[in-house]
């Protein structure tokens, strides 16, 4: 089990306990987060779960591997350094607290 905490541009937030193996766009639309719509289902075709990983957090989360970097061109929001697609990271007790910023399009 693992807590995630969702912060969107407007400050407001959303946090959930996620099972361990559940990915975090699953956990993001169980919990109604705006803006993570993952319309592929979690098969890395739509990059519509993208998130801003918190920097402490990042090494935890695990390396981008070469699909979802390819994939993560193509984001509404460009990327950063700290994106990741949130299909990707899957829960665990160790990234309990782990914090995700939601980039908002236009
Ligand atoms: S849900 Fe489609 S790439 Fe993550």
């Amino acid at each position: 089990m693992a807590n995630i905490t969702w912060k969107m541009e407007d400050g407001s937030e959303i946090s959930a306990d996620v099972k361990d193996g559940l990915n975090l766009m699953e956990a993001a639309t169980a919990n109604n987060v705006p803006h993570i719509e993952g319309e592929c289902g979690g098969c890395l075709s739509c990059a519509t779960c993208h998130v801003f990983v918190a920097p402490e957090w990042l090494a935890k989360t695990g390396e981008v591997d070469d699909i979802e970097d390819t994939m993560l061109e193509m984001t509404d929001v460009e990327r950063e350094d700290n994106s990741r697609l949130s299909c990707q990271i899957i829960a665990s007790a160790e990234l309990d607290g782990l914090v995700l910023q939601v980039p908002e399009p236009e």
